[in-house]
C-alpha cells in the first residue's frame, strides 16, 4: 500500500489507481476483461433502428446489460435475435426488443463471446453447446463482432482451447460420426450433462461430440468443410472467415481490438 501514498503519486494517478484497485477487489479480473470488450463492443457498434443479434455464454451477459443501459439511456430503437435460450432469457430479463430469423432474417450486427481466437480471427465456439444457432444467426449480420478476455487469443486454433471442437450432432448418428472422425483423427467424446444423467441436449434436441484433435490442418476451412460432409453432423463450433471484428479485454480494463 505504500505506493498509494500521497507523496510517491500524483493525485489523478492515485485516484486511478485506488479506482483501479477497488474494482479488482469487486471483480474478478477476467470478469472484468469480458466487461470491457463487451462494453467496447457495445459502444463501438450498436446504433439506434439496427436489428442485432445476440450471442450466448458469459462474455455476452455484458454486452447485453450495456445494450439495455444505452437503450435506456439513449431511448435507442433496437431488435434483437437470440442464439439459445439463454440469449432469448437475457433479452426478456433485460427488458429489450426479442425478435427472430423469421422477422428479422437480415441483421446489422451479431455479437457474441468465443472459446478461442486465432491470429487471422478464425474461432472456436460452441463450449456453452449453441453453436448452431450461434452460427446461423453471426452469418445472418452484416457485420460479426466476437467480445472475450485476452486468455482466448492465439495463434493457432487448439493453443488455448483444450476441450476440442464442438460438433453437433443428430442424436441417432452420433457413434457414426464418431467413427468416421476417428478415421481422420482421434475419436471426440460425447458430452454428458453435469446435473443430468446422460449427454448434453442442445436447443436443437442435438447431442455435442467434443474432438481433441492432435494434427493442425493445413485448411481449417477445408477440416470444416470434411466434418461438415460428414451424414449426421450438424454443425461445427469453427467458424473460419466469419468474424469481422474481435474486441480482447485485459484484466486491468483496457481493450485492445483485431
Ligand atoms: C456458446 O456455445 C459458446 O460459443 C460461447 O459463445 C463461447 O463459449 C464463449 O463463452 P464465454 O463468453 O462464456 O467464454
Amino acid at each position: 500500500m505504500s505506493i498509494l501514498t500521497k507523496r510517491s503519486l500524483h493525485p489523478r494517478l492515485l485516484r486511478s489507481s485506488l479506482q483501479g484497485f477497488c474494482r479488482l477487489l469487486s471483480m474478478e479480473p477476467a470478469e472484468e476483461a469480458k466487461k470491457s470488450a463487451a462494453y467496447a463492443a457495445v459502444d463501438n457498434h450498436v446504433k439506434t433502428n439496427q436489428k442485432l443479434g445476440i450471442g450466448s455464454g458469459s462474455t455476452i451477459v455484458y454486452a447485453v446489460q450495456r445494450l439495455a443501459q444505452r437503450v435506456q439511456d439513449e431511448k435507442l430503437d433496437v431488435v434483437c435475435v437470440p442464439t439459445s435460450f439463454q440469449a432469448r432469457q437475457l433479452i426478456i430479463d433485460n427488458s429489450l426488443v426479442l425478435s427472430d430469423l423469421e422477422r428479422h432474417p437480415q441483421l446489422d450486427v451479431a455479437i457474441d463471446g468465443a472459446d478461442e481466437v486465432d491470429k487471422d480471427s478464425n474461432l472456436i465456439k460452441g463450449g456453452g453447446g449453441c453453436l448452431t444457432q450461434e452460427k446461423i444467426v453471426a452469418a445472418a449480420a452484416d457485420y460479426f463482432v466476437v467480445i472475450a478476455d485476452s486468455r482466448k487469443d492465439s495463434q493457432i486454433l487448439g493453443e488455448k482451447w483444450k476441450k476440442g471442437i464442438p460438433i453437433e450432432v443428430i442424436p441417432m448418428a452420433y457413434v457414426s460420426v464418431m467413427n468416421k472422425l476417428k478415421k481422420i483423427d482421434r475419436s471426440p467424446e460425447l458430452r454428458m450433462a453435469k446435473s443430468k444423467a446422460g449427454p448434453v441436449v442442445t436447443d436443437n434436441g442435438n447431442f455435442i461430440l467434443d474432438w481433441k484433435f492432435t494434427k493442425v490442418p493445413e485448411s481449417w476451412a477445408e477440416m470444416n468443410q470434411t466434418i461438415k460432409m460428414i451424414p449426421g453432423v450438424v454443425e461445427t463450433g469453427l467458424f473460419i472467415n466469419m468474424a469481422n471484428k474481435i474486441y480482447f479485454g485485459m484484466p486491468d480494463g483496457s481493450v485492445s481490438t483485431r
